[in-house]
């Protein structure tokens, strides 16, 4: 999701509380900077924030962060801010910034587990690094991880499922649990928390895959 330039969402995101703006130096201080020792999650490319918001209101003893790396997205991610914590729940934080330097962010077992939602299926060959649950990925994600730490992966696009189940192989990861439709499993749907992507697409009559890995 690339969404037009809005004007002034840099300067925004700048002034803004909630967006973390010296991330690398928070690097194996994060419980500093919450101010306790709850356990960390994080969404990598959180979109518009829907999911971080409402996991952030369900869990209150988990400290969440939401990964962007588009200040136009993030944007509207912070606007959903104001409206979500009416009740009064402490709201997520969040980083501009690319995946790609998730090591330089979190130290080695900083992490509890993390979400990637409805990730960017990079359909080219050529572009098949940029895959977030491809294997490239994998492995930074294992160094940031707390052992016993978990991935969770979501999306309706069953190539980029495949993709990603293959890339499990020899990774390192156990697979906890794998379903190709998640919203005919009661179930698994109790604790199920709904993206923006995830409604389109379901709505759409699009099954959903997901995946839970811990390492
Ligand atoms: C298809 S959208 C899904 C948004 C949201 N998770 C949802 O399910 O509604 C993927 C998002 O991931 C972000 N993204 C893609 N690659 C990224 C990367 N390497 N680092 C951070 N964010 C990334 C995109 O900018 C986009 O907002």
């Amino acid at each position: 999701m690339r969404l037009r330039n809005i004007t002034g969402s840099r300067e925004f995101i700048a002034d803004s509380a909630q967006v973390v703006h010296d991330e690398c130096s928070c690097r194996g201080h994060w419980a500093e900077r919450f101010g306790n020792d709850h356990p960390i999650r994080i969404e990598i490319g959180c979109g518009k924030g829907r999911f971080i918001h409402e996991m952030a209101a369900r869990y209150p003893d988990v400290n969440f962060i939401g990964i962007e790396k588009y200040s136009s997205v993030l944007l509207r991610a912070l606007e959903k801010t104001e409206t979500q914590t009416a009740d009064g729940h402490t709201p997520p934080l969040f980083i501009r910034m690319d995946a790609e330097n998730i090591c330089e962010v979190f130290a080695p077992g900083e992490v509890e587990g993390i979400y990637l939602n409805f990730s960017d299926p990079w359909p080219k060959d050529r572009h098949a690094k940029r895959r977030l649950p491809g294997r490239r990925f994998l492995d930074r994600y294992r160094n940031i991880l707390a052992p016993g730490g978990f991935v969770q992966f979501k999306t309706d696009n069953n190539e980029l499922f495949d993709f990603a189940l293959e890339e499990l192989k020899d990774s390192g990861y156990t697979l906890v649990s794998c379903t190709r439709d998640l919203h005919s499993d009661a179930e698994l749907m109790k604790d199920n928390v709904m993206t923006e992507y995830e409604e389109r697409f379901s709505s759409q009559g699009n099954k959903i895959n997901r995946y839970l890995i811990r390492i």
